[in-house]
């Protein structure tokens, strides 16, 4: 394990290049307590590339990773003897149970302790289902599994690749449970990737996004959405609010969502401020609301996700 004064993770200046595609253009990502972590981006951003460097599986163009401190280029076995990885598509002895594919995994890694093993079932909630086949199991089982075997060797981090693809909202509100039980009981520093923003808000206290091979924000969902507070207003006469507004120049913009409801950006101005000066100028309001910009906001904004660019 690392010091506390050695970022768990530490990604520096990563560059990957796939012959013309410049898949990562120089990213940095820090990790430096226990905690689930997002790493939110739209498809081809470099998510699974970025995990690829990270797990030693393909070798950077440029840059550094370092895991607790070492670099994975120079001392790849013993820094990546710090991860556990969970891809898309985790292989599994289908005629074996869970219980023994875990053991064989165990075995691999020259460990004995099936103790251990069952342990893991139980944490990832397959208790029941350890005697059961691999090869009968559903997606969200296997899912389940491969987190449990990723466990196996008792990471220090864990890198999850668009875990909650393919789960049912079932599945989804299970690992929504796991992961900070393993952040939190565990002390383990989990980075999961995602392209869902609702998922990665509900999970993670930290989001990453990254768009096009570059790092697009990093933050706490609250922290990147401070900058852009919209403001909701009600009125059964919204024509006459939008023109009002639009005349003051109290506001960047506005968006009608509806025959009484529109939203209004206006840097530096309160909703009571803006609810005053619609009052004021004789008109009925019936509701006003601050709304934070909500992480999908904030992701649409920095990737301009829905640009079929890729
Ligand atoms: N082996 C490869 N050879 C060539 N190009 C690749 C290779 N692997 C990835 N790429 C390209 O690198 C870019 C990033 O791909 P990556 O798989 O990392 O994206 P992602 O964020 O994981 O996307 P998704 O959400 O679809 O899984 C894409 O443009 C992809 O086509
Ligand atoms: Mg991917």
């Amino acid at each position: 394990m690392c010091d506390k004064s050695t970022a768990i993770l530490k990604v520096e200046k990563l560059k990957k290049q796939f012959g013309q595609v410049h898949a990562l253009k120089g990213i940095d990502i820090v990790l430096d307590r226990p905690g689930v972590y997002g790493f939110l981006g739209p498809n081809g951003a470099g998510k699974t590339t970025t995990f690829k460097l990270i797990g030693g599986l393909l070798r950077p163009t440029s840059g550094r990773i370092l895991i607790g401190g070492i670099d994975v280029g120079a001392e790849t076995a013993k820094a990546v003897s710090m991860l556990g990885i969970l891809f898309d598509q985790p292989a599994y002895y289908p005629y074996l149970t869970g219980r023994e594919n875990l053991s064989v995994f165990n075995r691999w890694m020259g460990r004995e302790d099936q103790d251990r093993a069952d342990r893991l079932l139980d944490m990832v909630g397959l208790g029941g289902a350890g005697s059961r086949k691999v090869g009968g199991y559903s997606w969200g089982m296997k899912r389940r599994l491969g987190i449990a075997a990723a466990l196996l060797g008792d990471p220090a981090i864990l890198l999850l690749d668009e875990p909650t693809n393919g789960l049912d909202p079932a599945g989804i509100a299970d690992m929504r449970k796991l992961l900070p039980r393993l952040a939190w009981e565990e002390g383990k520093t989990v980075l999961l990737s995602s392209h869902r923003m609702e998922e990665v808000s509900q999970i993670c206290d930290h989001v990453t996004i990254i768009n096009k091979g570059e790092i697009a924000a990093s933050g706490t969902p609250w922290e990147l959405s401070t900058g852009q507070p919209w403001i909701e207003i009600e009125s059964a006469d919204a024509d006459r609010a939008v023109n009002l507004l639009e005349e003051s120049g109290m506001s960047s913009e506005i968006r009608r969502r509806s025959a009484v409801i529109i939203d209004v950006l206006a840097a530096g101005k309160t909703a009571a401020v803006i609810n005053a000066f619609l009052v004021e100028n004789g008109l009925e309001v019936t509701g006003v609301r601050e709304k934070r910009e909500s992480l999908e906001d904030i992701f649409f904004r920095l990737t301009g996700a829905g640009d079929d660019d890729r």
